[in-house]
C-alpha cells in the first residue's frame, strides 16, 4: 500500500496520456500532428517552460466535449489513486478552452463529472482550482472570472500559471481581489523560472495562501525566513524542475535543505503525463536520489494534507492525517 498523500499541483491538461490523446482525437475527429503515441512521446524533450507549454497547448485540441474532460479526470483519479493520492486540488486552465470556442461550462461540467464519482469509485476527494494564464492580459482574467461565476459552487479556488518570466504576480492585482470577495482560495505559480521577487509580490499583492513550486525562494534568505515563520506551503514538483531544466538533476534538488530550512514542502507530479511520473513516483524518485529517510517522507504527507483546503472538511483532514500516522514503510 502507498503513502497516502494529497496532491496540491496537478494541472488536469497535462493528464493526457498519448493514448488518450489519440482516442479523443479519434473521436472527435481531430487530426493530431504526431504519426502515433510513440512519435507523441519522442517530442516530449524540453528545454524550458515555454517548450513544454508549447505542446501542452497543441494537444489540449483534443478536448472538445463534457465526456472528453470528464474521461481525462477519470483517468487521472485512477492513476492517483493507485499511487496513495487520498485527495486532489486539481488546476485547470479555462482560457486555453475557451479561445478554442469550448465554453466555461463544457469544461467544468464535464470535469465535474468525473470528480463527483470519485470519493465513492476511487477513494480520492476533489477541489477544482481555476488557473489564469499569465502570458494573457488581465482583462482576459477578468472576464474569465466572470464567465465561471455561474459555476463557482463547483471552484474552491483561483491559480496563475503558464509562462512566467515577464509577467509578474502584480499584473494580476485585480483579478486576485475580485477572486478574494468571491470567497475564492488563493495560490499562484511563482520563482519556478521566475526570481524570488515573483514569490515575495504573489505573497504582498496577491495574497495567496499557497505558493507552486517556489523553489527559487533559496536565493532569497529573508524570504526563506518569511515563508517558515508564515508556515506558507510550497508545492514542489521535482520530476517536472528536471524536464523543465529548472535543476540540472534530481539529486541536485534543494528538497532536503528546503526540508533542513524548516520550509512546509509537499511533492506533486505538475503535468504527470509528460513529466515522467504521477505523485507516487515523484515521492519515490526524491527517497531514491535524495536519500530521504521514512521520516522525511512522512513529513511530506503530513504538509500535503495540512496545506490542503480541507478547511470546509476538517474530519477528513483529520482521517487522512490518522492515515498518515499509522503509516508502516
Ligand atoms: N501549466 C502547466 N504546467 C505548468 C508549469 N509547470 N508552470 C507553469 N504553467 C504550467
Ligand atoms: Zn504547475
Amino acid at each position: 500500500m502507498p503513502l497516502p498523500k494529497a496532491e496540491l499541483h496537478l494541472h488536469i491538461e497535462g493528464t493526457l496520456e498519448p493514448e488518450l490523446a489519440f482516442e479523443l482525437a479519434a473521436r472527435n475527429g481531430v487530426t493530431l500532428p504526431y504519426a502515433d503515441t510513440d512519435a507523441l512521446r519522442e517530442a516530449y524533450r524540453f528545454d524550458d517552460l515555454q517548450t513544454f507549454l508549447d505542446l501542452y497547448y497543441e494537444m489540449m485540441a483534443v478536448l472538445r466535449t463534457e465526456r472528453d474532460f470528464a474521461d481525462l479526470a477519470d483517468a487521472y483519479l485512477a492513476r492517483a489513486a493507485a499511487q496513495g493520492v487520498r485527495h486532489a486540488e486539481i488546476f485547470f486552465d479555462p482560457q486555453a478552452h475557451l479561445a478554442r470556442g469550448v465554453s466555461m461550462g463544457t469544461v467544468v461540467e464535464g470535469l465535474w463529472r468525473g470528480l463527483e464519482r470519485s470519493q465513492d469509485e476511487h477513494g480520492v476527494s476533489t477541489r477544482l482550482i481555476m488557473c489564469f494564464l499569465r502570458d494573457e492580459s488581465a482583462e482576459s482574467a477578468l472576464r474569465t472570472l466572470d464567465e465561471a461565476k455561474p459555476y463557482l459552487h463547483l471552484i474552491t479556488g483561483v491559480g496563475l500559471d503558464s509562462a512566467e518570466v515577464g509577467h509578474p504576480p502584480v499584473k494580476f492585482r485585480a483579478v486576485y481581489e475580485a477572486a478574494a470577495a468571491l470567497g475564492l482560495r488563493r495560490v499562484a505559480h511563482a520563482g519556478e523560472e521566475g526570481p524570488p521577487e515573483y514569490i515575495t509580490e504573489a505573497l504582498d499583492v496577491l495574497g495567496v495562501e499557497r505558493v507552486d513550486h517556489g523553489l527559487r525562494c533559496m536565493e532569497d534568505p529573508a524570504l526563506v525566513a518569511r515563508l517558515v515563520r508564515d508556515r506558507v506551503p510550497l508545492t514542489l514538483c521535482p520530476l517536472s524542475n528536471v524536464r523543465l531544466c529548472a535543476v540540472d538533476a534530481l539529486a541536485e534538488h534543494p528538497l532536503p535543505a528546503m526540508l533542513d530550512a524548516g520550509l512546509l514542502c509537499t511533492v506533486n507530479s505538475d503535468d504527470p503525463a509528460y513529466f515522467g511520473g504521477y505523485a507516487g513516483d515523484n515521492y519515490t524518485a526524491v527517497r531514491r536520489e535524495l536519500h530521504l529517510t521514512d521520516d522525511a517522507l512522512r513529513r511530506l504527507a503530513r504538509n500535503s494534507f495540512l496545506a490542503s483546503f480541507l478547511e470546509d472538511d476538517e474530519e477528513l483532514r483529520a482521517r487522512y492525517l490518522a492515515e498518515v500516522e499509522a503509516y508502516e514503510f
